[in-house]
This record gives structure tokens, C-alpha cells and sequence, in this order.
């Protein structure tokens, strides 16, 4: 802090912490579902929080090309993989845009800036002896592009546990990657940081995993016919796609401009693929001697009316399904229930419709929508639509700016432990003790007497001010609507660093007291109108 003219003001320019948190890049086969939409939702929450408290963001999705099944795809179809690829990458860009997801950059791994570093990187791998050449023989999951241990293919009396179909016994020459080496070094790296793997049910079953011991792995395949990374001068063998990918999150930054967000901060992914992101990939970092992550994140799955979501079910909530949800209650309203009702933990979450009208009811149309109509109304009645003064104290259980001030160490404090749920419910809390604070003072009743008027003018700042802070803390779940209410409140400055400068200051930002009285309050449309199926 330093004091201008006898005013203390927080020195804006300070250097920002840098955040940097990626998605899994998807497969290009498939098209957009809310598995993917929900962990890039989760990344974009988490980086517009970010970008609120004034951090120096990086945030990163994209798409994963090089697999055996696109170039297949494409060719029934008479294209080539980069011709399928592209069209499908597209509509992944092309829903996230529509879905306002604020990602920073949109990697392809069939991009050259990402094979020309992949390559550069394998060489350093041979160049070290990490990576070598060897005869190789197991049970390949052919849907999965995957070898599976022999001691789980009989587990899953060999069979692919995601489409059923045989795996096959396959031998190849590879190159591999000398895994074994950096298994004591891998688990004492899990051992000393608890938040490098989470949640802690996933890093247990890691552990544990990690003890039975590492074998080398394969990182090349043969009869990929162009499609894909050549190995260093032997293009008889192509870059195991798997390997490829996972060099994505380094290769986007692996700039002279960029290189200061390495590591990652956080990288989200969900249980399925947590193994390559919590072993394969850290030690492939440690052999190319660079920092590790500093947290992976594994979440659980969505299913669907209670069922695993899949395609013989045909019950996938899909990009029609989405854009429905969008239309009938709002873009805000679908990252709400995403975020608060998800698979953040290690439990998976139901996507049901009537839990989703129930929610949306209860929390935004009547919780929220409704406190802030109410306080707007009263605004607008009692004080000719101008932000009341703050007047003689009124009784009141608890003081709001204390209220407040915890909402905000709590969500930060979750925001850094990706705990979004309870970054919610902290804000969500302060909208509830609002409702709560006008029952117990009763407004409408006081203003019946005009002598009472000033302790109405107390209640309603507070209220108004208790609102302002809650939506702070609601932005970056719910961006357009808290928007639209700052813009009723006469907070447009919010909007503007936000999206002129790309980040905020939550923490000055937050403090109790900046409402100006006399500010013009406008009450405007019901922000969550109340939704009813008939
Ligand atoms: N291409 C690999 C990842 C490479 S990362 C270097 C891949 N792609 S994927 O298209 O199958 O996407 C998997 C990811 O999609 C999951 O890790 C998760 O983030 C998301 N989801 C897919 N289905 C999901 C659910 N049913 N529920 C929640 N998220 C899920 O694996």
C-alpha cells in the first residue's frame, strides 16, 4: 500500500501471480458432450476466478488428432485425417466459443508448433537414454489405443472395459520410455505434496498402483501410414499418440513470451485418463528435466438419469441436449448446475432434468433472482431508484460486512484448493443472509412511516452492498447475469477492467462500503425468471 495526495491506495501495478490451468485436449472422433464442456467449464470458472483476484492467466484446451481411429473415420468417408480432423476440431472451437468459454489458446496436436516441440523433445529423451529402442508384447486395447497390463486384461477376462470388444495380443518394436527409473523418484514427489494428485481417494489408488512398480512403456507405433509424429529419423515409427498429446501442455508455452506460466498450475482431468497425467506424464517431465504441475485434478464422471452415459444407451446429454438447456434457462444457469452439482470429487453426479429444474429454481430463480428484485424494487420505490444513505444503525443479528468478508476469505481459500463448490455456497451464503437480514427488519413494513425512512435507507445500502460483493464472488460462475446486475447497480467499472485490462482486484474490489449513495439503482427483467415445465 501507499498513500497520493492523502488517500491510501493499493499499488495496481504490482507484479500479478501467474495461474495456468489446462483441460485434457480431446479426441477429434467424437463430437462435443458434457463430459467435455464440463471440465472446460470447470478450467474457465477457475481461471475467471483468477483473473478476478488480478492473476496473470493462462488457460488452455484443444484437441488430441493423432489417433489410428480419425485417420479410419476419415478415410470412410473418402477425406483425409487432417481434412476430418479439421472439421471436427472446428466444432469443438466452435461450441466452446458459443458456450463463451475464455480459454487463451486452443492447441491442435496436429499443429506445427506443437509437432516440431514434440519432436525436439523425444530427441532429448534419446539423446539422455530415457528413451531406447526394445521388443515389446501385451494385450492392446484398439479402441482405447492402449496396452493393458496383463494382470487387468484377465481382470477384465479380456476384454476393452469401455466397448467390450476383444483386445488383442500384439507384439511390436518399439521405443520406450524408461519409466522403471523415476518410480521412487515419482512417489516421493506424491508422498511430500499432497495436492500434486487429487482428490486423495484418486491419489491413494495412484499410490498404491505406483507401489506394485513401474515398467517401461512403449511411446511408438508402427503402420500409422503419415498420420501422426514421426519418431527422430525413423519414420517407420510414429509417436505413440498418448505421449504425443501429453506434450501439449508444454509445447503451447514453450515460448520465449510464455514459458514463464510453466508448470501448470492446475491440470483438470477426470479419473478415466488420470494415470497418464499423475505418472506417464510428470515422469516424462522429470526425464526432460523441467518443473512438475503443480496440482492434478481428477474428477468423477456425469452420468445420466442415473445411468453411465454411452452410446448403445444412446442417453449421452449431447451438444443438442446442451444447446437445449442453453436456450430454455440461460448459459449461466447451465455452468451453475455444472459447477455446483458436478463430479468434483471422487463421486460421480447425475445429470437429471427434474434435479436440474430444481436447482435452478431453488438457488437462482428464488434465492438469487428474487433477493435482488427484491432489493432493486425497494430501491426504485422508496428512494426514486438512487442508492439510499447509510442512516442510524439498524438492529440486526449479525453485521453484513462481517458476513462478507468471510464469503471472500472462503472462496478464496477454495478457489486455491479447486474446491468451487464451496466457492459457491460461500457466495450463495451472503445472498441468503440478505434474505434472512430483510425478514428480520422488515423494510417494506418500516417505510409506512415516513419517520423511519433513514433506517430504511440503512437496510437497503446494506443490502445493496451485501448484493454487490455476493456478485463479485458469482461472476465467474454466472458472467453474463452478474453483469447485467452490476450494470443495474451502477457497477459497469467491474465489466470494463475485466475485459479491457483481463483482470480484476477481488480483494479491493470486495471491501465493505463502495457503494455511492445517490448512484442510480434500476430493477430491470427478473434475472433467473422462475421456470415451470407446463
Ligand atoms: N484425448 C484424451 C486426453 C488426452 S490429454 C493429454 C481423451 N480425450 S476424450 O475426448 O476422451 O476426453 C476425456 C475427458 O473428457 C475426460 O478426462 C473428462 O475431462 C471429459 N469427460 C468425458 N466423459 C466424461 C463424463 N462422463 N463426465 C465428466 N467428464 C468426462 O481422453
Amino acid at each position: 500500500m501507499g498513500t497520493k495526495s492523502g488517500y491510501t491506495y493499493w499499488i495496481m501495478d504490482k507484479e500479478p501471480r501467474k495461474f495456468y490451468v489446462t483441460t485434457p485436449i480431446y479426441y477429434v472422433n467424437d463430437r462435443p458432450h458434457i463430459g467435455h464442456v464440463y471440465t472446460t467449464t470447470l478450467a474457465d470458472v477457475l481461471a475467471r476466478y483468477h483473473r478476478l483476484r488480478g492473476d496473470d492467466v493462462f488457460f488452455l484446451t484443444g484437441t488430441d488428432e493423432h489417433a489410428a481411429k480419425v485417420a479410419d473415420a476419415a478415410a470412410e468417408r473418402g477425406l483425409t485425417a487432417l481434412q476430418w480432423a479439421d472439421q471436427n476440431a472446428g466444432e469443438f472451437q466452435q461450441t466452446f466459443t458459443r458456450l463463451q468459454l475464455s480459454h487463451d489458446d486452443f492447441i491442435r496436436t496436429s499443429e506445427d508448433r506443437h509437432k516440431q516441440r514434440v519432436v525436439a523433445y523425444i530427441q532429448q529423451l534419446l539423446d539422455s537414454g530415457d528413451v531406447y529402442q526394445g521388443e515389446y508384447e501385451g494385450w492392446y486395447d484398439a479402441g482405447q489405443e492402449e496396452y493393458v497390463p496383463e494382470n487387468k486384461a484377465q481382470e477384465y477376462e479380456f476384454k476393452s472395459p469401455v466397448n467390450g470388444k476383444a483386445l488383442v495380443r500384439r507384439a511390436e518394436n518399439n521405443y520406450f520410455f524408461r519409466l522403471s527409473k523415476y518410480q521412487d523418484a515419482l512417489q516421493q514427489h506424491i508422498e511430500a505434496n499432497p495436492n500434486f494428485v487429487e482428490p486423495d481417494a484418486r491419489r491413494n489408488e495412484v499410490l498404491g498402483r505406483i507401489r506394485e512398480g513401474l515398467a517401461d512403456v512403449p511411446i511408438s507405433r508402427t503402420g500409422a501410414e503419415g498420420w501422426g509424429i514421426a519418431m527422430p529419423n525413423d519414420p517407420d515409427h510414429t509417436i505413440y499418440v498418448w505421449i504425443d498429446a501429453l506434450f501439449n501442455y508444454l509445447t503451447t508455452v514453450d515460448t520465449d513470451e510464455r514459458i514463464q506460466y510453466w508448470p501448470a498450475d492446475v491440470q483438470l482431468v477426470a479419473k478415466d485418463i488420470l494415470w497418464f497425467h499423475a505418472v506417464i506424464w510428470p515422469c516424462m517431465l522429470m526425464a526432460l528435466g523441467r518443473p512438475l504441475p503443480g496440482r492434478v485434478y481428477a474428477h468423477s464422471y456425469w452420468i445420466s438419469e442415473g445411468q453411465k452415459m454411452s452410446k448403445s444407451l444412446g442417453n449421452f446429454i449431447d451438444l443438442e441436449r446442451i444447446d437445449q438447456y442453453v436456450s430454455d434457462f440461460g448459459l449461466d444457469a447451465l455452468r451453475y448446475f455444472l459447477i455446483t452439482q458436478g463430479p468434483l470429487g471422487s463421486t460421480d453426479s447425475d445429470f437429471a432434468h427434474a434435479k436440474y429444474i430444481d436447482v435452478y429454481n431453488a438457488d437462482l430463480a428464488n434465492t438469487l433472482g428474487n433477493c435482488a428484485a427484491r432489493g432493486t424494487n425497494m430501491i426504485v420505490r422508496y428512494f426514486d431508484g438512487k442508492l439510499p444513505e447509510r442512516g442510524p444503525s439498524v438492529p440486526a443479528s449479525r453485521s453484513h460486512a462481517s458476513t462478507a468478508d468471510e464469503a471472500v476469505a472462503t472462496v478464496l481459500g477454495a478457489i486455491d484448493r479447486v474446491n468451487l463448490t464451496q466457492a459457491v455456497d460461500a457466495a450463495l451464503g451472503i445472498v441468503r443472509s440478505i434474505d434472512l437480514y430483510i425478514e428480520q427488519t422488515q423494510p417494506f413494513r418500516l417505510a409506512k412511516d415516513p419517520e423511519q425512512l433513514p433506517q430504511v435507507g440503512t437496510i437497503l445500502y446494506n443490502c445493496a452492498e451485501a448484493l454487490r460483493i455476493a456478485s463479485l464472488l458469482l461472476w465467474p460462475v454466472l458472467p453474463d447475469r452478474m453483469q447485467q446486475l452490476w450494470d443495474r447497480l451502477g457497477c459497469t467499472s467491474y465489466t470494463q477492467a475485466l475485459e479491457n485490462a483481463g483482470r480484476g482486484d477481488l480483494t479491493r474490489w470486495a471491501t465493505w462500503g463502495q457503494l455511492q449513495p445517490g448512484t442510480p439503482v434500476s430493477k430491470g427483467d427478473p434475472l433467473f425468471p422462475r421456470y415451470d415445465e407446463s
